[in-house]
């Protein structure tokens, strides 16, 4: 047996339904799993089962994004910088709430930028000391272009896009790679009870199997599913005065 210490995965915002998927494949590709969210103790389960399936070391994290004066202690308490950092955090509150109740719309804007800003931007400035590692930030295509239906969200998610794109070259030539991958439609507890377009709709398995396909392949923006890339694309090329009288 090899006494060579395995590389680690953290994937951050745990209790997404993608994460256990994603858990469980990186497990079976030969990394230990640290799974961090909020309320941890109720994935030890979940990193158990990973554990005995694979073999793996697996451990949980408590960690908030929202608490930005709580990151450097939380990455401190991690023991070894992970190898690579996964981040699956979001919040989507229905626009509709978000546009007439502020505090809804700044917990968006902190949960899915600017926490993951301070968690993200630290773990960077750790790995360019260090030479080494990847960051996979789960966007949206919800960021491409802001739209009647989810602009707050949507704008949340283009700077995290934007920030993404930034600390890719930042750090392409300092060993790190950073990938930004944007779902379409995904079921999850995020979208439960929306009306969700069938032929679109990924499923949480479908979606952490592609998320390890586009680290293995390389990629650095990845749409999920390929015909969001042209989805968006017709979306993003809408003159202005067209696109202000589309609703979708
Ligand atoms: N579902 C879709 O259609 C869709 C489409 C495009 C992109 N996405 C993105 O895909 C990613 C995964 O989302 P999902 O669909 O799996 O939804 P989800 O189940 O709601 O997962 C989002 C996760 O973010 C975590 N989170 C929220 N606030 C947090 C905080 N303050 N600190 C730490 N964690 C926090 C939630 O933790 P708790 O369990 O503690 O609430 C939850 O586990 C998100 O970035 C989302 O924006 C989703």
């Amino acid at each position: 047996m090899s006494s060579e210490k395995a590389p680690c995965v953290l994937i951050l915002g745990a209790r997404s339904d993608i994460a256990r998927p994603l858990a469980r494949i990186y497990a079976e590709d030969g990394y230990d799993v640290i799974l961090a969210a909020r309320k941890a103790a109720t994935l030890a389960a979940d990193a158990e089962d990973v554990r005995i399936r694979s073999g793996q070391e697996t451990k949980v994290s408590e960690f908030d994004v929202i608490d930005t004066d709580s990151h450097r202690r939380f990455i401190d308490s991690l023991g070894e910088l992970p190898d690579i950092v996964i981040s699956l955090v979001g919040l989507m509150t229905p626009q509709v709430e978000a546009q007439v109740d502020f505090s809804a719309a700044d917990l968006m804007i902190r949960t899915n930028y600017l926490g993951l800003v301070s968690v993200l931007g630290e773990l960077a400035n750790r790995m360019e000391r260090r030479g080494s590692g990847t960051i996979i930030g789960v966007s949206s295509v919800a960021g491409d272009r802001g739209r009647a239906s989810n602009y707050i969200y949507g704008s949340a998610k283009a700077g995290f896009t934007a920030f993404l794109s930034g600390l890719r070259n930042r750090l392409s030539s300092k060993g790190i790679t950073v990938i930004t991958f944007k779902p379409g439609f995904i079921r999850t507890r995020m979208t439960e009870g929306l009306d969700l377009p069938g032929p679109l709709t990924a499923e949480p398995d479908e979606v952490a199997q592609a998320i390890r396909r586009a680290h293995k392949k390389g990629r650095l923006i990845a749409y999920h599913r390929p015909i969001w890339r042209l989805i968006m694309r017709i979306i993003c090329t809408l003159p202005e005065r067209i696109f202000i009288r589309t609703k979708f």
